[in-house]
């Protein structure tokens, strides 16, 4: 088991990648807080857990307030004493073009997925300290690379994410604390899933890959526990594509020799 004991917070533990994360953690041994502001589902990951011989808990959290925050990482130590692994995966996407992409949806687009980290980071980051050792991930997207239609928010949000990473792995030199951020490219999860089934478009998007096919939230959950893990020791402000090589690559028709 390579995190036996370590303790994960894991922001939108309760449905689709988040959810995969926690059960995966707890498979190498960690216990879980789930910070989610979907209590419902995240009681249902955290009893797969308990029925996996797993320990979890849920602690009701909006990634987005500074004191659900620091009640979320007030609860974890409470709990079970210190911290050792953040995974800031909650995230939320409004699609609008900018000609009506409203401030409101701008907005929540920045506190949930740049903002929401941000806060996460600094209500955990002096338990790390504490502990002398920390493994923070943040989550970025395909996003964070290039711009992507009517997401202006969205693109902006995590295109941060990478600064925040970098510089908050920066701030913390000689303290033992790794930041690194996971980029999803398109994974079938609800927050997908009327593109992944999409008739017309859903599979030939999934070809558009290298791989070619979606991804899985257990295409992403492996490297979550690696870079969680002491193997990862030495990555840091760094970022990791999981995306089947859509980033990599754009093929046109005609342009293959066979
Ligand atoms: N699915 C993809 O294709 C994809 C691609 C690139 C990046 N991502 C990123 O991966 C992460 C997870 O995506 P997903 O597809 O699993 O999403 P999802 O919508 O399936 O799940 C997100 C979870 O976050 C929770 N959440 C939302 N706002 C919250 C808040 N303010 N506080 C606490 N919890 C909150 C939701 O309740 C939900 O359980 C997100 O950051 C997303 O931007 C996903």
């Amino acid at each position: 088991m390579k995190l036996k004991d370590r303790i994960a917070i894991v922001t939108g533990g309760g449905k689709g990648i988040g959810a995969e994360i926690c059960v995966r953690l707890a498979s190498e041994g960690a216990k879980i807080v789930i910070a989610e502001m979907d209590i419902e589902n995240g009681e249902k990951i955290s009893k797969k857990i308990q029925g996996n011989n797993g320990e979890a808990i849920v602690v009701e959290t909006n990634v987005a307030e500074e004191d659900s925050a620091n009640n979320m990482a007030d609860v974890a130590i409470k709990k079970f004493g210190k911290i050792d692994i953040l995974v800031n995966n909650a995230g939320i996407r409004h699609i609008n073009n900018i000609l009506d992409h409203t401030k409101q949806q701008w907005d929540d687009m920045i506190s949930v997925n740049l903002t929401g980290p941000y806060l996460c980071c600094k209500s955990v980051i002096p338990h790390m300290i504490k502990n002398g050792k920390g493994k923070i991930i943040n989550f970025g997207s395909i996003a964070s690379f290039m711009g992507r239609p009517d997401r202006v928010a969205y693109v902006a949000a995590k295109s941060g994410i990478l600064g925040l990473t970098r510089a908050l792995a920066v701030d913390l030199t000689g303290k033992n604390i790794n930041v690194n951020t996971i980029c999803p490219g398109l994974i079938s999860t609800p927050f997908n899933q009327k593109f992944a089934e999409d008739p017309t478009h859903g599979k030939a998007w999934g070809k558009e890959t290298i791989v070619g096919r979606w991804g899985l939230p257990s295409d992403i959950s492996g490297a979550a526990v690696f870079l969680s893990s002491d193997d990862a020791d030495f990555i840091n402000g760094s970022e990791i594509k999981i995306d089947g090589g859509w980033l990599a690559a754009k093929t046109r028709k005609g342009e293959i020799s066979n």
